[in-house]
């Protein structure tokens, strides 16, 4: 569980957090701190602009439809531009995946043995032009060392190191799960925008009572799952109750400090019938950060992070994430037990 930092705790930056982490080598230190740092600079410039939004006119549609057929909004292009600048400013990433560009960006520049970062560089697009919750995610991977050099994100092997996404509400906050663990950070807009958080790591509470989906989509769903959703308001002890942003960072959030199970399931909709979010930018980065808080994602069968990637680098699965309690309640009862 979260805990509110106690009167004089000294609060600490990501970038100590990881410092102090001890499963990481000192060369992986040296390349994830100023990654995380990129993040951290790129979350309060957007954090900035966000929060003067329809003053800057940047609440829009940019007119144009991205790889996915969707239609793409000013700030998904800002996000992107903006996160692109600060992580190829690292020299630590040789590559660099997001939802608003076909390819992956290759940093010539950069360090040969540097990172690959993958993004949604703004989640819950659906939420700006109504002042709603909206998000940033990062999955950071190494490769393998038996990778040809420049094998990047082509390649098939790679190993999800860290997970990070930044929620823009009420505060802007940033989550990342790091070896082993996950730190909630707060940004404070005063004094140049530092997060700070106690360096405690985060856990899902037991006992959560919360489901977060898009009930709309029932009909299209298997019959097990509509099953399992009709019991959990009926006939489950204690019965949940529903809460749903329409944004995955900001569901995610509210269910990990709240327990709650968040799904996504697969529809029969021609198109996206394998669900509707990204692997290796949305699931699995939220993957890593359930399973680091005491909790699992899975597809509704295979733990997410046990699906390897193919060669659609924006593909999608069905996503069902939250504490090992109701993530193993609704495997059960769909008939896929973990
Ligand atoms: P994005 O804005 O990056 O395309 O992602 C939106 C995703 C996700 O954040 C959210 O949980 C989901 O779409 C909401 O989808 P529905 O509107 O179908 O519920
Ligand atoms: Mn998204
Ligand atoms: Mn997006």
């Amino acid at each position: 569980m979260h805990q509110e930092p106690k009167s004089g705790t000294r609060l600490k930056t990501p970038e100590e957090v990881i410092l102090g982490t001890p499963g990481l080598s000192s060369d992986l230190r040296q390349k994830l701190v100023p990654i995380i740092s990129a993040l951290t600079r790129g979350g309060k410039i957007m954090a900035s602009l966000i929060s003067r939004g329809p003053l800057l006119g940047i609440t829009g549609s940019a007119g144009k439809e991205n790889i996915q057929g969707e239609e793409v909004q000013t700030l998904d292009r800002i996000g992107q531009d903006t996160f692109c600048q600060a992580l190829g400013q690292t020299q630590k990433v040789r590559e660099l995946l997001s939802e608003e560009e076909p390819l992956p960006t290759f940093f010539p520049e950069s360090d040969p043995d540097g990172l690959l970062v993958a993004m949604d560089p703004l989640d819950g697009s659906s939420n700006i032009s109504v002042n709603a919750s909206i998000g940033s995610i990062f999955a950071i991977f190494r490769r393998s060392r038996t990778q040809e050099p420049e094998d990047l994100f082509g390649g098939d092997r790679r190993e999800i190191l860290a997970g990070a996404y930044i929620l823009y509400s009420a505060s802007t906050s940033f989550v990342m799960a790091i070896d082993q663990k996950t730190y909630l950070f707060t940004m404070d807009p005063s004094f140049g925008g530092e997060f700070l958080g106690t360096g405690e790591p985060v856990f899902f509470p037991s006992g959560g009572k919360i489901y977060s989906t898009n009930e709309s989509y029932a009909p299209l769903w298997e019959q097990g799952i509509q099953d399992y959703i009709t019991w959990v308001k009926t006939a489950r002890q204690p019965v949940m109750t529903s809460r749903y942003i329409g944004a995955l960072v900001g569901d995610l959030h509210r269910n990990l400090l709240k327990g709650g199970i968040y799904l996504y399931p697969a529809e029969g909709v021609p198109g996206k019938g394998h669900g509707k979010l990204r692997l290796l930018y949305e699931a699995y980065p939220m993957a890593l950060i359930c399973q680091f808080s005491g909790g699992i994602a899975t597809d509704g069968v295979n733990p997410i992070l046990s699906i390897k990637p193919g060669s659609d680098l924006h593909a999608r699965v069905p996503l069902i994430a939250g504490p090992m309690d109701l993530v193993s309640e609704f495997h059960k009862r769909t008939g896929h037990p973990l």
